[in-house]
């Protein structure tokens, strides 16, 4: 039942304040102002490297996870598309702790990878969206997400789920390895729980995306850049576009830029810079002014300040609210599910069921 709305995946972005209020409400114990994961039978103070294994978008809640694991719990992160890590004999053992990331739980890649990881005697923990699935029976810690089936074969409220649960396994492993002190779980706790009322503003900004998206759906090239955990959101951004709207479109890390893929810029390929207020808005917003230079027409995505400082130039601009750094990822995936859907629609494409596409992929 699709409710008011014309399409699975609308309905599906519409429900990410609920569905993330519910995800977090499993892992966030208010009043002892902690982050907590499910019982488990091994002991997260002797992990000694995290290994993350997903495809996709999942895959991109991985990377999304490197930065926070790395920055929060000082551990060592590698991130791997599943079909990657397969057939690469990645370099495992004990002090692993493997995660896969599986909205279906069923993508035969990741399920092989991670019973490759078990084969080899590493700890799994699982971030699943379906419980009965075979990858949340078979890892040895569930930590689930509680979106609900996701009918739209272009992952979305998934996403944003699974980056609530990634945060919170992060805030547990920074904790574990005694990196993360009472006080600043306290502080991690209130940001996570303003996540779904700022999401909801993200959602605000629906009819200005919508308004714009004839421009993008115009263009044959599309560019995503973002710095840091907006480099994973660019790819993110892209794929989705890519997949429902079938306009190429490609995901860069903004320092990148100016190692190749500036010599795509012209007027006719929109520049999306996906750039929160934070320590890297400056870098990003240069790299920004860099493809200006050349031509390039950018939708900025940033709060009221950093369009106040930079969006002056740009051909449009999307407004989020101001969020602390740790949930921006969760309320910028918003604007950026939203403009792929409006420029599907707009183009006139199946939304739910594009082309050439399964919403599980059980073979590899
Ligand atoms: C993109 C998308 C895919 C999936 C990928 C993994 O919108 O939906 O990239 O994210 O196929 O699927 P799961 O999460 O079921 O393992």
């Amino acid at each position: 039942d699709k409710g008011n709305h014309r399409h699975f995946m609308m309905k599906e972005i519409y429900e990410q304040p609920i569905v993330v209020a519910q995800t977090l409400r499993s892992y966030l114990r208010p009043l002892e102002q902690q982050v907590a994961l499910p019982q488990m039978e091994f002991d997260l103070s002797t992990i000694e490297r995290v290994v993350i294994v997903a495809c996709g978008t999942a895959s991109y809640v991985g990377m999304i996870g490197k930065y926070w694991i790395e920055q929060m719990a000082r551990l060592p992160v590698d991130v791997d598309v599943a079909s990657e890590f397969r057939y690469r004999d990645p370099v495992l053992g004990p002090g692993v702790l493997g995660v896969v990331v599986s909205q279906s739980g069923e993508t035969a890649d990741t399920l092989a990878a991670l019973r490759h990881m078990k084969a080899a005697g590493v700890t799994t923990a699982g971030i699943i969206n379906v419980p009965t699935s075979s990858m949340a029976r078979e890892v040895d810690l569930l930590l689930p997400t509680h979106a609900g089936p996701e009918i739209g074969v272009a992952s979305t409220k998934a996403f944003t789920c699974q980056l609530a649960v990634m945060a919170a396994l992060s805030v547990n492993l920074a904790r574990a390895k005694g990196k993360l002190d009472a006080a600043a779980e306290g502080e991690i706790v209130r940001h996570l729980e303003e996540s779904p009322a700022a999401i909801n503003a993200a959602l605000a900004h629906d009819g200005n995306i919508e308004a714009m998206a004839h421009i993008i759906a115009a263009a044959r090239d599309v560019l995503y850049l973002g710095r840091g955990v907006d480099f994973p959101l660019a790819l993110e951004g892209a794929l989705k576009l890519k997949e429902i709207s079938y306009i190429h479109a490609e995901g860069y890390a903004s320092g990148e830029m100016k190692h190749g893929p500036i010599a795509l810029i012209d007027e006719a390929v929109p520049l999306i810079v996906i750039a929160p207020g934070g320590p890297l808005f400056e870098k990003t917003v240069s790299n920004m002014h860099e493809a200006m230079a050349r031509g390039a027409k950018v939708v900025l995505i940033s709060d009221a300040a950093g369009l106040a400082e930079a969006g002056g130039d740009a051909m449009a601009t999307i407004e989020m609210p101001t969020v602390h750094p740790l949930i921006a990822p969760l309320v910028y995936a918003v604007p950026i599910q939203l403009l792929a859907y409006h420029v599907a629609v707009t183009k006139g494409t199946d939304v739910d069921q594009p082309r050439n596409l399964a919403k599980s992929v059980t073979v590899e």
